[in-house]
């Protein structure tokens, strides 16, 4: 097992990754000094598979548990489904000291921890990311949320959990398509903070891919490692944060203009490959990198052709994005693989270039 601390002050809390983990959440919990009910929110999916080791644990801790699914899918992620569960917690009388188990993916992590963070003003969190994006993404860093109309991630709020435990096991039941979903924000984690981290994916995808459990535990670690700095980084130095953006930009735009037929991580496969496109263009990034990049983002299992899209649209929807300042665009760029900078000063036209000559 391998330990990443957060280091948020009084906010500080764990990450633990490793095989096995799912019965030790109980006695963990436990230790914090919690006792009586718990509370595990997942969806269908993930309660079939995962939910009975997690909830055995809890209950040889001492834990009465309950268990409250929803269905799997985005859709869910809603201020009407955070109302349902805020009905339930309040039927079982679930206090201020219950803590809320989050076991899932992004979506269950998200809306579990929104829950968390506003009933009665906040119960104690516990995250157990169960696919790969959540384990090196989404469950470190504290944001929760639900969408909202059109918008996703529109309401929500700033939320750490207690501690948040990575069992490496429940990727062995991940579809391949999820699985490349988070590759896609472990390359770009060490594409703008890591070259060891980055030569080390790249050496290793193969056996990542076959879920090695050391390869996993390294990829993720170092990865939680990464995104814990950022987050501890970003409350004394503003904006830091949207270095994690790199890939985005485009991405983002891309994603949406496929309306949705790509997935997150195709999108911002994609995205990364133009961006890192445009940095050689602006006379940053060598060529050498951006192929060794493109090489990496392909042996995952992901996109690196620009499907058939309007360009067009491609660009219309990158100036309408909600990280637009004024009529720049925003991108995160490489000087080199490990080394990421933010800029305004890229040229529109220049972007649609690499964007029509991509492939
Ligand atoms: N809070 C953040 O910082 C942050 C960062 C990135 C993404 N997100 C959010 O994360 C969400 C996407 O998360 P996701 O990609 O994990 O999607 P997801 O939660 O929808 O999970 C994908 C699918 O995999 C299934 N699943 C989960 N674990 C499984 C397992 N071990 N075996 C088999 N099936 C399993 C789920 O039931 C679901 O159908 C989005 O809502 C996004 O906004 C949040
Ligand atoms: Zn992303």
């Amino acid at each position: 097992m391998k330990k990443v601390r957060v280091d948020l002050q009084k906010n500080s809390y764990e990450i633990r990754i490793g095989s096995g983990l799912l019965p030790q959440v109980g006695p963990w919990l436990k230790e914090t000094g919690l006792s009586g009910r718990a509370v595990i929110i997942t969806d269908t999916t993930v309660r079939g598979l995962y939910a009975g080791a997690l909830s055995q644990g809890l209950t040889q801790a001492g834990f009465n548990v309950t268990v409250l699914e929803i269905p799997p899918g985005e859709e869910q992620k809603t201020l009407e489904t955070a109302g349902r569960l805020y009905e339930k917690l309040t039927s079982i009388y679930a206090e201020r000291t219950t803590p809320i188990i989050a076991l899932g993916g992004g979506v269950i992590g998200d809306l579990a921890g929104f829950v968390a963070a506003t009933y009665m003003r906040g119960v104690p969190l516990v995250q157990v990311p169960t696919t790969l994006l959540a384990q090196v993404d989404s469950s470190i860093g504290g944001k929760t949320a639900v969408d909202h109309g059109r918008y996703k991630n529109m309401i929500g709020a700033f939320y750490q959990p207690r501690m948040v435990v990575a069992d490496v096991d429940t990727l062995k039941t991940l579809p391949d398509v999820e699985f490349a979903n988070g590759m896609a924000e472990a390359i770009k984690m060490a594409a703008i903070m890591s070259k060891d981290l980055f030569n080390y994916i790249g050496n290793n995808i193969e056996k990542a891919r076959a879920l090695d459990v050391s390869v996993l535990e390294e990829i993720i670690s170092a990865n939680a490692h990464l995104k814990a700095k950022v987050v501890s980084k970003d409350e004394k130095e503003a904006d830091f944060r949207a270095i994690l953006n790199f890939g985005h930009t485009v991405g983002h735009a891309v994603e949406a203009v496929s309306a949705f037929g790509l997935k997150h991580g195709q999108a911002v496969a994609i995205g990364m490959i133009a961006e890192a496109k445009i940095s050689n263009r602006v006379g940053r990034m060598k060529e050498s990198d951006v192929i060794r990049l493109r090489e990496v983002i392909n042996k995952a299992g992901l996109p690196t052709d620009i499907p058939a899209l309007d360009i067009g649209e491609v660009m219309t929807a990158m100036r309408h994005d909600k990280k637009v300042t004024g009529n720049k665009i925003r991108f995160v760029l490489l000087n080199a693989i490990g080394d990421a900078y933010i800029t305004d000063g890229v040229n529109p036209a220049l972007v649609e270039e690499v964007l029509t000559g991509y492939g």
